[in-house]
């Protein structure tokens, strides 16, 4: 089983959108009893809550599942537990670096959604709880989740 975990600030906005919309695709290649995703915050002020309404609204136009999804805040085991933490802005990664401590093996798994988006210069995925703008973030989430999902099915030949 490879698990694949998408984290933001609050766990809203971002990454619910970027785990139901990485969950269908996973689905539509056939993997989902092999790849397992999730979504956390790095904050802990949403805990709890279902995501944002934009995003909500979003997935719903594009009939994509966010039954019983709930935010949570990361916590110390996902390093283990996760094979990718993909984060969706440097802070967020910087901030789960600095939860990795100094284990470089555990720091190794963060990796930025961007880096997956050839000819993208922009490293952070804008954060909609500010702008309004989930359009953007899905268009964004979209292109990079698919080509992260083919690096994971190139990675794990016996997927
Ligand atoms: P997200 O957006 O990180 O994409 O879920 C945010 C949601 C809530 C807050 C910030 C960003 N907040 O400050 O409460």
């Amino acid at each position: 089983m490879i698990r694949v975990l998408f984290v933001c600030l609050g766990n809203i906005c971002r990454s619910p959108m970027a785990e139901a919309v990485f969950r269908r695709m996973v689905q539509e290649a056939g993997h989902i009893d092999r790849i397992e995703v999730d979504s956390a915050g790095t904050g802990d002020w949403h805990v709890g809550e279902p995501p944002h309404r934009g995003t909500r609204e979003l997935l719903r136009k594009r009939g994509i599942d966010h039954e019983g999804m709930l935010a949570r805040q990361v916590k110390r085991s996902d390093f283990a537990d996760f094979h990718y933490i993909v984060a969706m802005d440097s802070t967020n990664r910087d901030d789960l670096q600095k939860l990795a401590r100094e284990n470089e093996a555990e720091k190794e798994k963060v990796v930025l959604i961007l880096d997956f988006l050839p000819n993208e210069k922009r490293k952070d995925v804008p954060d909609p709880y500010f702008t309004g703008n989930f359009e953007e973030v899905y268009r964004l989430l979209d292109g990079s989740c698919r080509r992260l999902l083919e690096h994971i099915i190139e990675r794990h030949e016996r997927l």
